[in-house]
């Protein structure tokens, strides 16, 4: 892959190109004389140094790599964050909105992600959305990427006038935000295995027998065969030991029905999902990004507190630079890891966006009890909120707007066509 040096053709008329290649220039120049370094206009507009470019190129191409997006700090920071306000945003979800639902420590709202050796830029929702112009960019996955697609939608709102915005949502898998004046969709797909499953029903979804059909994933992708750019995810819903995999179809009475182990299923589940996309994609078209298991807070004793605790209750994030909880699956990651360096031997190239160690601090950062019930609680549940509290979840505004300008920077600076 070659580096990219000047802005994508599509992006913008010929007439733009050359005035944004000769801006790029005197930046360049400017630049160079200045700080003697080689600066480079991004598809949104704010200059990377030229060593940050190597971003876009999966980290790997590069001998040394100055600038790892994922390796960092948290520094707090109230005038920047939270970049929107939990009330203004007005596709805000029940399900995040910690502050309606009674939350008053606040701070974990003003955490900004700080790389240890370059900055994140600062998220520009009409550069987006200038980017997104005629096009789709759709999330596809479980509820916590459906938090991140509200977040990305939060993030554009308030750049979007009122009416010249509009969302679908008619209970079906697919729910579409629609900027009007720039004709660009954001969606979110509900698909929390990738390939079908029992839990497709995007409403009722919770049952106790997990089946798979890893070998099935049409249903669900020709809804985003056309996309401009995918966001996907699979993580919690295969937390354990074994899963029923399907061979033959979900409605036909010939279907064998075999106990997997879990991390074999996945395995075969990620190779359908990548067979797909490597017959499927556009190469030339298409950007595609993998989120990385987002971690659960669920037990205490992980971070040094009694047993039989959980994120209730915390106010403070972790301290202890590199802390790795047991809320996520390395062994899982791994193999999406090795799925994506297969595509990439075969010229398709999936960016993953770590999110698992900077989120594995914030155990302060979930829902807890601030959140919409869907069913009343019991006597026995308000006597013990730690026995409803979740821990899966990510309050907004909050984590995942830095997974989303982790995403900026990708879909941005984009090296990889
Ligand atoms: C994710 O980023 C962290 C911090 O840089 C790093 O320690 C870890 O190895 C990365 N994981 C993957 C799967 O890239
Ligand atoms: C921001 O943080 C500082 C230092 O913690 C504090 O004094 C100030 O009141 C905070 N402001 C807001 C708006 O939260
Ligand atoms: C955001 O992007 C728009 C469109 O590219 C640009 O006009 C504007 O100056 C940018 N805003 C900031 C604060 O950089
Ligand atoms: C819901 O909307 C989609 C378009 O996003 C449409 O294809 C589908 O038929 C609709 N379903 C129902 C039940 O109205
Ligand atoms: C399975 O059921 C779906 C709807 O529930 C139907 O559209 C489809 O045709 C059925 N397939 C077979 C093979 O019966
Ligand atoms: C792939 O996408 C490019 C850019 O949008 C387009 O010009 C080309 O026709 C597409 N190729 C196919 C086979 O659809
Ligand atoms: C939660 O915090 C409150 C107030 O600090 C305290 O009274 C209560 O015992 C704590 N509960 C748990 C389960 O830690």
């Amino acid at each position: 892959m070659a580096k990219k040096t000047t802005l994508s053709p599509d992006f913008s008329g010929t007439t733009m190109d050359i005035r944004c290649s000769f801006q790029s220039l005197i930046a360049l120049i400017v630049a160079a004389l200045v700080v003697g370094a080689v600066y480079l206009r991004t598809e949104c507009g704010y200059l990377v140094q030229e060593d940050d470019q190597k971003l876009g190129m999966n980290g790997k191409s590069s001998s040394e790599e100055k600038c790892d997006l994922f390796s960092g700090k948290w520094v707090f920071d109230n005038k920047s964050y939270p970049l929107y306000k939990e009330e203004e945003c007005t596709f805000m979800s029940d399900q995040l909105a910690c502050g309606k639902f009674g939350r008053n420590d606040l701070d974990y709202q003003h955490w900004k992600w700080q790389p240890h050796h370059c900055d994140l830029p600062r998220f520009n929702a009409t550069a987006l959305l200038e980017r997104l112009r005629n096009k789709r960019l759709v999330f596809v996955g479980d509820s916590l990427n459906r938090g991140q697609w509200v977040s990305m939608v939060c993030l554009l709102d308030k750049a979007i006038p009122p009416g010249r915005k509009h969302m679908h949502n008619n209970g079906s898998a697919l729910i579409t935000f629609k900027a009007k004046d720039y004709n660009a969709r954001i969606e979110f797909y509900w698909a929390p295995l990738l390939v079908e499953s029992n839990s497709d029903d995007p409403v009722s979804h919770r049952l106790p027998d997990r089946i798979v059909r890893a070998q099935a994933i049409e249903k669900h992708a020709r809804h985003w065969t056309d996309a401009d750019i995918l966001v996907f995810n699979t993580y919690l819903w295969w937390r354990r030991p074994q899963m029923k995999v399907l061979w033959g179809s979900f409605n036909s009475s010939d279907g064998i029905y075999k106990k997997v182990d879990m991390l074999r299923s996945y395995e075969m589940a990620l190779k359908t999902w990548s067979d797909w996309l490597e017959i499927h994609v556009n190469r030339s078209k298409t950007q595609l990004f993998f989120m990385s298991m987002s971690p659960t807070h669920e037990r205490a004793e992980e971070w040094g507190k009694s047993i039989g605790g959980n994120c209730y209750n915390e106010t403070k994030m972790i301290v202890e630079e590199g802390y790795r909880g047991r809320g996520t699956d390395p062994n899982m990651m791994r193999i999406v890891e090795a799925t994506i360096d297969q595509l990439q031997k075969r010229a398709l190239n999936v960016q993953i966006i770590n999110i698992t160690q900077l989120s594995d601090y914030r155990k302060e950062g979930h829902p807890s009890i601030y959140r919409k019930q869907w069913e009343p609680l019991t006597q026995q549940q308000i006597s013990d909120p730690l026995s409803y509290a979740d821990c899966i979840h990510w309050c907004l505004p909050g984590v995942p707007d830095v997974w989303n300008e982790l995403l900026y920077a990708y879909i941005c600076n984009d090296a990889s066509n």
